[in-house]
């Protein structure tokens, strides 16, 4: 993608932190915007606002993305619309924390559609318009994909599982016009740690939604394959990367381990 101006962008998970933030620069930059999430009143009051600002068209679609044919969904009513996807970003997604035999099995069950099988989905449903039009997809993997990460452990595996899949199809497609980015944010400041019910386990001062997006668009500006946002959060990555497995895992989980009981109204979060 060489352009943004006139080109359209699909952003899931467009409510809130690092997808609303993708909405704003890419509103500013002159695209036309599709954004998903569950949260229509957010979405719409979003809409609005960058519509007014910056003059340009932005669609809402609100829909859960882990129920049943959500891509498909998708992908039919951007039809509909008259719209094809420039840019998709694959943004969508939250995480769990705990010890793994006191977790919801549901609610791990719904991570892994969402930060997993959706994003597979959209991108399966989009790939050949995206090829047609030269286009980008940008997917949000994490620092945690670089080391095992227990109390973590089924969101660490779904961002593995981002990273590496993102950065095969960026191989697969290099040279045919299509680029893919794992975008691996470290502790971004947004309502993701209200979700997970917990911030104990961020490392380091938090980084804004807004200089993670201007890491993932100077990053595929550059043909990368795979970036992670901030020099702190890149030296740690790589520590993780360096060190055997099963010691990475130990590390990790000095950081992970669970400081004390969850409060009550952050289970009832996490559980919702
Ligand atoms: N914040 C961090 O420290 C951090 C670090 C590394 C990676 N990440 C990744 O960055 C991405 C964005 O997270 P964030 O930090 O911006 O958190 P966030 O503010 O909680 O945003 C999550 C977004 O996902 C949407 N979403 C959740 N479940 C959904 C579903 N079933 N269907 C459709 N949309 C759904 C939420 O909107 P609704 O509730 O309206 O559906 C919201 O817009 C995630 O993939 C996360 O894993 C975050």
């Amino acid at each position: 993608m060489s352009e943004y101006k006139g080109k359209t962008a699909l952003i899931t998970g467009a409510s809130s932190g690092i997808g609303a933030a993708f909405a704003r620069e890419l509103a500013r930059r002159g695209m036309q915007l599709i954004l998903v999430a569950r949260s229509a009143d957010r979405l719409r009051q979003l809409a609005d606002e960058l519509g007014a600002q910056y003059g340009v068209r932005v669609e809402v679609l609100p829909l859960d993305l882990g129920t049943d044919h959500a891509a498909e969904r998708v992908r039919a009513e951007v039809e509909r619309r008259g719209l094809a996807v420039d840019l998709l970003i694959n943004n969508a997604g939250f995480a769990t924390h705990g010890p793994f035999e006191e977790l919801s099995a549901i609610r791990d069950h719904e991570q892994v559609t969402l930060n997993v099988t959706a994003l597979v989905d959209l991108t399966h449903a989009f790939v050949p318009q995206l090829l047609a039009r030269r286009g980008a997809v940008i997917n949000l993997a994490s620092t945690v994909a670089f080391q095992p990460t227990p109390y973590m452990a089924v969101y660490g595996a779904t961002k593995a599982f981002v990273t590496s899949f993102s950065v095969a199809l960026a191989e697969e497609y290099r040279g045919r016009g299509l680029r893919v980015l794992a975008l691996c944010p470290g502790a971004t400041d947004t309502a993701f740690f209200d979700v997970v019910g917990s911030d104990s386990m961020a490392v380091g001062r938090k980084r804004s939604s807004k200089q993670v997006v201007a890491t993932a668009l100077r990053a595929l500006k550059c043909g990368q394959s795979v970036v992670v946002d901030g020099t702190f959060n890149a030296l740690l990555a790589n520590l993780g990367k360096l060190a055997p497995f099963a010691l990475a895992a130990r590390v990790a989980a000095f950081i992970t381990r669970p400081r004390k009981s969850p409060q009550p109204e952050a289970v009832a979060k996490r559980t919702r």
